[in-house]
C-alpha cells in the first residue's frame, strides 16, 4: 500500500477535490469513489498510512456512518472528517458519536476543514504557501522571534515580512502594526507549532496561571463555540425541547460572558480594535461582528449587552447556505436563489431558532428581525422607518457594516474604524442621533489613543 502512504484520502465525489486541491498538492490527494470502494479496500488501512481521511456526503447516512465504523476499527488514530454540503439533515454529533472527529457544512465551514486537514499533514504536502493569522498582542516584546511574521496588504492582496525570524520583536514595530489597524499578522502554516512554543514560554515567564491562553487562542475558542452553537442549531438529530432551548441559551450567554464581555469594560476601545481584521472564515465573521455589537453597546452605555451579542449570533443563521465568497460582494450582484435568501433572511434566522425552542429576549428578537432596516426607510423586509427600528437593531447593522468596511479583502482598501464609523453615521442607515454619539465615542478614544501614542 506505499502508494497511499503519506496521503489525504478523500472518498466521494470530485466536489471534495474541488475544495482541498488550493491548499493540498494533487500528488498528496487519493480518491475512493464511494462506500463500494472502501468496503473493498478499509482492510490495508491502517493507522500511519493516511494522514487524515475525509468523507463526503455523496454516501447515504448509513453508508457514511458503516464506513466510519470499519475505518475506525482499522485506523483508530487517523483523523476521519465527514464533510456535508446541504444543512438540511445535516446531523454532526450522530457523525461524532459514530466515529468521526468532526463534521463540517460547506460552505461556511471551509477555512475550519482547511486548518484541520492541514494540522493533521506534512509540510511537504502543502500546494501552495499557506497563512494563518495570529493576534500580534501576544507576540513577546522584547523577546527575538524565532519564525518569520508577515503583513497581509490587502490592496495589493500580498503577505509581506515583517519581523523576520531571529530578529527582536521591538515596541515600535508593534506599534506601529497597531497604527495602520492590523489586527493580524501571519506566519507560515509550518511555523504555528513554533508560535504556540513561544508564546507558551513567555506565558510561562510571565508567571501566568496554567489556563492563561494567548489571544490567539481565545479567538479560536470563541470561533469553536460559535461554531457549536450554530451547528446545534441545525443539528437535524438533536431534540426540540423546551430543555434542550434553555440549555442553548444558556451556552449563547456563556460564549457572551466568557469570551466577549469578560473585561472589556474597562477598555471597550482597545479591546475593538484588537480585534480588528479577522479572516478566519465564517465563523469568525459571526463571532467579530458579535464581540463588535457587544462592545458598542459598552462604550454606549447600554444595558443589552447580552441581547446585542446574541442576536448578532443568530441574525445571519439562514445565510449558512450562501457561499462565503458572495460576502464580499454587493448581495444585489449575488445570483437570483442566493439573493431570495438574503432578503428573508432576518425572518428565516428567527423560523430556525424557534424550531429549536431556543427564546431569546424580545429585545433580541426585533434586533434580528430589523437588522438590515435603516433609518431613511429603504432597508429590508419590512422598509421600517426612523425610531421604529429598535436601537438594538441599528447597532447591530453598525457592527455587520464596521465589519464589512474593515476587514481585509484581496483588491480592496480597507478603512479605519474611525472612517468606517463616519461613513455609517452618514449613510442614512442609522439615526443621526446614534451616528453623532458614535462619532463622538470613538474620536474621544481614538484622540486619547494619539496622545498615548497609541494610535494615529
Ligand atoms: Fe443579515
Amino acid at each position: 500500500m506505499d502508494e497511499w502512504k503519506g496521503k489525504v484520502l478523500l472518498i466521494g465525489t470530485g466536489f471534495l477535490e474541488q475544495i482541498v486541491k488550493n491548499y493540498l498538492s494533487k500528488e498528496k490527494i487519493i480518491t475512493m469513489q464511494g462506500f463500494k470502494d472502501v468496503e473493498a479496500k478499509f482492510e490495508n488501512f491502517q493507522d500511519g498510512l493516511f494522514f487524515s481521511i475525509i468523507c463526503d456526503s455523496s454516501l447515504s447516512e448509513a453508508e457514511a456512518l458503516e464506513a466510519a465504523q470499519l475505518i475506525k476499527c482499522q485506523s483508530p488514530k487517523t483523523p476521519l472528517f465527514y464533510v456535508s454540503q446541504k444543512r438540511e439533515g445535516f446531523a454532526p454529533k450522530k457523525f461524532i458519536k459514530n466515529g468521526f472527529n468532526d463534521a463540517f457544512l460547506m460552505p461556511f465551514d471551509e477555512e475550519n476543514l482547511k486548518f484541520k486537514v492541514l494540522d493533521t499533514i506534512s509540510a511537504d504536502a502543502l500546494a501552495n504557501r499557506t497563512f494563518r493569522a495570529v493576534r500580534p498582542i501576544d507576540m513577546p516584546i522584547g523577546a527575538e522571534s524565532t519564525f518569520d511574521t508577515f503583513v497581509f496588504l490587502p490592496l495589493n492582496n500580498k503577505y509581506v515580512k515583517y519581523i523576520p525570524s531571529g530578529t527582536e520583536v521591538t515596541q515600535e514595530k508593534m506599534q506601529r502594526l497597531e497604527r495602520s489597524n492590523h489586527g493580524r499578522m501571519f506566519l507560515d502554516q509550518k511555523d504555528m507549532s513554533k508560535f504556540f512554543e513561544h508564546t507558551a514560554n513567555h506565558l510561562i515567564k510571565m508567571n501566568a496561571t496554567s489556563n492563561t491562553m494567548t489571544e490567539t487562542e481565545k479567538e479560536e475558542k470563541l470561533n469553536t463555540a460559535v461554531r457549536s452553537l450554530v451547528f446545534d442549531i441545525f443539528d437535524a438529530s438533536q431534540d426540540e425541547s423546551i430543555d434542550s432551548g434553555k440549555e442553548m441559551l444558556v451556552t449563547c450567554q456563556k460564549i457572551v460572558s466568557n469570551y466577549i464581555t469578560h473585561g472589556s469594560e474597562d477598555d471597550w476601545y482597545a479591546m475593538l480594535i484588537k480585534n480588528m481584521g479577522g479572516s478566519g472564515g465564517g465563523y469568525n465573521r459571526v463571532s467579530s461582528i458579535s464581540t463588535y455589537a457587544a462592545l458598542m453597546g459598552i462604550g454606549l452605555g447600554l444595558g443589552s449587552i447580552e441581547d446585542l451579542a446574541i442576536a448578532a449570533m443568530m441574525c445571519d443563521l439562514a445565510l449558512s447556505d450562501v457561499p462565503i465568497e458572495l460576502f464580499d460582494v454587493d448581495p444585489k450582484t449575488w445570483p437570483e436563489e442566493y439573493k431570495k435568501i438574503y432578503e428573508t433572511h432576518p425572518q428565516q434566522s428567527i423560523n430556525l431558532i424557534k424550531k429549536k425552542k431556543l427564546v431569546v429576549s424580545s429585545a433580541a428578537e426585533k434586533a434580528i428581525l430589523q437588522h438590515h432596516e435603516r433609518f431613511d426607510g429603504k432597508g429590508f423586509p419590512s422598509q421600517r422607518h426612523g425610531h421604529s427600528i429598535s436601537q438594538e437593531a441599528q447597532i447591530l447593522s453598525v457592527a455587520l457594516q464596521l465589519y464589512d468596511l474593515t476587514v481585509p479583502v484581496p483588491g480592496k482598501a480597507k478603512k479605519t474604524p474611525f472612517q468606517a464609523i463616519e461613513e455609517i453615521a452618514k449613510n442614512g442607515s442609522i439615526s443621526p442621533e446614534l451616528g453623532n454619539n458614535l462619532i463622538k465615542m470613538f474620536s474621544d478614544k481614538h484622540g486619547s489613543n494619539i496622545k498615548k501614542g497609541k494610535s494615529a
